[in-house]
């Protein structure tokens, strides 16, 4: 069964020490990259859509064009939508057909991130369908959310372990110090002494709930290897791909500006996403998982 939810992958990531790569998609040929690549490279992969993208083309288009592109892949896929701040949404999600949820109420004092994630755990549950959860807050801009700098605040491993249990959650996002968007320095802050320490007290009898590094954008390979090895299972990757997009766009276009054929546009589109997320996989290790 190709189409999962995203926790049994994961699970087997954490207890296996790889990490599989979560690509946030805003259109249906980079949808299309991204499961031919997970076929070529046998890899397990988690396709994620942000909010404002998965408003304008329509969660049940999303869903269903998803169900279309995965449903004979030989691998396993998940559908995420990512950071949703709205209960509500999260819940229009799960109906359509997203076989995982991302509610981040992070914003919010501890016991109301509690309240809010867990009404979505309870209606996912109902529903085999898993959820991702905040706590502490990731900086930068990720669609509508929006985090200054100075105003992150990193995920305190004790009250980790309380949200995980009081929330039922099935994947914990905690802000580590990675960001959203293009890191302003080559060598950004990170720490790797929190992420051990939430990575013991979550899995450290056994795989129990993996762990969700955000802001893959920008980061050294070693520093990628490091936090996996540390315990981050689902990497989030995002900006580099609009990147891809909008570059290859730009270029096919200005080396070809008499040529008005789209479906060129769309063939170097998906061949430099197709790089893009095949790289990944083979860092994070899930290449040839499947
Ligand atoms: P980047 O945009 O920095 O790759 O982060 C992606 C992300 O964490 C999406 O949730």
């Amino acid at each position: 069964m190709p189409i999962v939810n995203a926790k049994e992958m994961l699970l087997t990531a954490t207890a296996e020490k790889y990490a599989v790569g979560a690509f946030n998609v805003t259109n249906f040929i980079q949808m299309k990259a991204v499961v031919e690549t997970a076929i070529h490279k046998q890899s397990p992969v988690i396709i994620q859509t942000s909010v404002t993208p998965s408003k304008f083309r329509g969660p049940d288009v999303f869903a269903a064009v998803f169900k279309t592109m995965a449903r004979e892949a030989p691998v396993p896929i998940c559908l995420h939508v990512d950071h949703c701040n709205e209960v509500d949404y999260c819940i229009t999600c799960a109906d359509a057909g997203y076989t995982n949820v991302m509610i981040d109420a992070s914003q919010h004092e501890f016991a109301e991130n509690i309240r809010q994630t867990k009404m979505v755990v309870d209606y996912c549950h109902a529903r085999n369908i898993s959820v991702e959860g905040e706590l502490g807050t990731v900086s930068g801009v990720e669609d509508q959310v929006v985090v200054a700098e100075d105003e992150a605040q990193l995920c305190d491993p004790d009250l980790a372990v309380e949200f995980v249990d009081q929330t039922g959650i099935d994947l914990l996002a905690p802000a580590i110090g990675t960001a959203h968007g293009v890191y302003k320095t080559t060598t950004p802050k990170l720490d790797f002494d929190r992420l051990a320490t939430i990575a013991q007290k979550i899995n450290g009898s056994g795989p129990h709930t993996p762990l969700v590094i955000h802001g893959g954008t920008g980061l050294s390979d070693d520093t990628v290897r490091k936090l996996v090895s540390l315990g981050g299972s689902k990497f989030n990757v995002s900006t580099e791909l609009k990147h891809c997009l909008l570059d290859t766009t730009y270029d096919y276009i200005a080396a070809n500006r008499s040529g008005y054929d789209p479906g060129k546009v769309d063939r170097a589109i998906l061949e430099a996403i197709s790089g893009v997320v095949s790289k990944w996989m083979e860092l994070l290790g899930s290449a040839g998982r499947a």
